[in-house]
């Protein structure tokens, strides 16, 4: 870990307006300063620069929070490297990390290390005695040239538990390195490291900067399991690389294509497809997705055509929609997946299909229609019924005429009567929700869908004092110290799982031996809840009484909503227990 001095140079030697200022455009309002927010579409500024308390925060989007929370997103980095990222920029050197630290190998020495592997790996597989069949099965059995084996760097890991190990052993890496980097097991027996990836072509990951951060094997037989990937280490986040993004970013401003296995990648970049990328072996997560919005307007899914890759695509569609990309899907026929359909019917075939892809509506529509026998009058009104639903919810009137006259089309049903339907569905979605929220007044509208507080909908008073708690404990040093103390108020207090994060790591902060500083935060909160955690200390900046009889009051409300939740509701958690105590009494007796 950075010490904290350093964290809180590198804050104070990076001006926030400055470098906001670098990606975004700013006018002087007031004392603040504001423009087009980098997070989200927008036509008038929403985005709010804060000199005074060094913060920025998006009064559309709800993204926000301290420079090194916008480094993070506009740069998509981890805490860690966005302090990096800002310690560069303004000439500051971190100190080498200290051995203290249980795990403290260091990012570039991972780096180093996979670097040495991969070459290892490739040797290996060009090695004729050694990997023979593994570039047999490369070259003849999946058809790739010996250029894209060399592109992409492809490797062959020897059937062996130590010539990996001790190779990088002679170079000087230590056993902790090597299993800390994920390129070795450790010997429950003997305690010593020993290959983990054995007898398996080997496909590095490289992120766009050129550092190899992980590999993926695959068994060349049918045995289980068919690929084993690196695991997160502190050079890998799963979640936050795309596989073939160091080559597809040079060719995809326009549209992405992404599909689910590296195999399907490196056959589509030897078709010409360079804008090809894959997840790595799990669904996409909403930080791909960001990556996806940063690097291209239009995203073209083509994942396997079983059931698997079918649900996976649903999940695409949402996320990619959220982040505000063009989405398209391309359902093959006739094979698999895209290496599968380029080998049976070429790559012409493949651009051909390609330019034939699905908006998202047209894909749920199919779906609806292939799962119904629509020959059938009884089914065709319950295939019309749904093709409405979604209609229904989309927001603009000019997409719902144009989806309608494409239901009409496919349905064989009077576009007239489909409008009227769906007319009628969206003026009751319109009721629903009104009536939803005039139920909880102006606080619940705020939480409908928080993404941030999933549990704030729960008990909208209880989240609401809450928040007031966390806002004065951000804002004012004494309240932070007494309630650290842990006296007043304590973390099973909290009723949201979110409210009881923040308090924890506020608390753990102040008594920790460096001492509180906001600039900390960003270790323990995504960029979305550092967004959050700014909103909670600016509400509360902007009401009139901030001090300690404000925040014991907030604090008596908190408890005194909890109570009154568990004796209105018959399955509140206490409620609960008694009675399991009560019947388990009872059986006893
Ligand atoms: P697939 O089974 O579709 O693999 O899994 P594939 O890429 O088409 O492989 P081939 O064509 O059979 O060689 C898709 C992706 O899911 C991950 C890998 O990233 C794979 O590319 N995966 C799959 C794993 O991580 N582990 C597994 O055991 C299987
Ligand atoms: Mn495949």
């Amino acid at each position: 870990m950075i010490p904290r001095e350093i964290i809180d140079e590198i804050v104070f030697r990076n001006d926030i307006v400055e470098v906001v200022g670098s990606y975004v455009t700013l006018k002087r309002a007031g004392s603040n300063f504001s423009g087009l927010c980098p997070f989200h579409n927008e036509k008038t500024p929403s985005f709010t620069v804060f000199p005074a308390t060094k913060s920025c925060y998006c009064f559309g989007c709800g993204s926000g929070g301290d420079v090194i929370t916008f480094i993070m997103r506009t740069e998509n980095l981890d805490y860690v490297e966005a302090l990096e990222f800002l310690a560069a920029r303004a000439g500051i050197t971190i100190p080498e990390d200290n051995s203290q630290n249980v795990s403290s190998v260091s990012r570039k020495r991972i780096y180093a290390m996979n670097l040495e592997a991969a070459k290892f790996f490739r040797s290996c597989l060009l090695d004729k005695d050694i990997g023979a069949e593994a570039l047999e099965y490369l070259c003849e059995k999946r058809k790739l040239s010996m250029l894209t084996v060399k592109r992409f760097g492809l490797g062959y890991s020897p059937n062996d538990f130590g010539m990996l190990t001790n190779h990088l052993k002679r170079l000087g890496y230590t056993d902790e390195e090597m299993t800390v980097g994920f390129l070795a097991g450790r010997s429950q027996k003997t305690g010593r490291p020993y290959d983990y990836f054995r007898n398996r072509v080997i496909f590095p990951i490289i992120d766009t900067a050129g550092n190899i951060v992980a590999f993926g094997g695959r068994i060349m037989d049918d045995s289980k399991p068919k690929y084993l990937n690196t695991s997160d280490t502190p050079a890998f986040k799963k979640s936050r690389h795309l596989f073939a993004l160091n080559f597809a970013r040079k060719k995809c401003e326009e549209q992405m294509i992404l599909c689910e296995g590296y195999m399907d990648v490196i056959a589509l970049h030897e078709a010409g497809f360079e804008n090809a990328v894959a997840t790595l072996g799990t669904a996409i997560t909403s930080e791909q997705a960001r990556i996806f919005a940063k690097y291209t307007k239009k995203v073209v899914i083509c994942y396997d055509s079983d059931d698997a890759g079918q649900n996976a695509t649903q999940k695409a569609i949402r996320l990619l929609g959220e982040v505000g990309v063009d989405v398209r899907i391309l359902k093959l026929s006739g094979a698999k997946d895209p290496d599968e359909y380029i080998k049976k019917f070429g790559a012409d075939s493949f651009r051909r299909v390609l330019g034939e892809s699905k908006s998202g509506f047209d894909y749920g529509v199919d779906k609806i229609i292939s799962s119904r026998d629509i020959s059938l009058v009884e089914e065709k009104v319950k295939a019309a019924g749904e093709v409405c639903a979604l209609i229904a919810r989309v927001y603009s009137r000019v997409e719902r005429d144009i989806y309608i006259r494409r239901a009409s089309e496919l349905l064989s049903v009077s576009a007239e009567s489909l409008a009227s339907d769906v007319e009628r569905m969206r003026r009751r979605i319109e009721r629903e929700e009104k009536s939803e929220q005039s139920k909880e007044a102006m606080l619940s509208i705020k939480h409908i869908g928080d993404r941030v507080n999933n549990d704030a909908a729960k008990n909208i008073r209880a989240t609401a004092n809450e928040e007031s708690i966390l806002g004065l404990m951000l804002m004012l040093d004494e309240i932070r110290a007494e309630a650290a103390k842990g006296e007043l108020i304590s973390a099973e207090d909290f009723v949201t799982d979110f409210g009881r994060r923040v308090f924890m790591a506020l608390c753990e902060l102040e008594v920790s031996e460096a001492g509180f500083s906001k600039a900390m935060l960003g270790q323990y909160f995504t960029v979305d809840e550092m967004g959050r955690i700014e909103r909670l200390e600016m509400e509360r900046r902007m009401l009139a009484r901030n001090d300690r009889e404000v925040f014991i009051s907030c604090v008596n409300g908190l408890k005194k909503e909890v109570k009154s939740a568990e004796e209105s509701d018959p399955f509140s958690d206490l409620k609960r227990k008694q009675d399991e105590l009560k019947k388990r009494k009872n059986k006893n007796n």
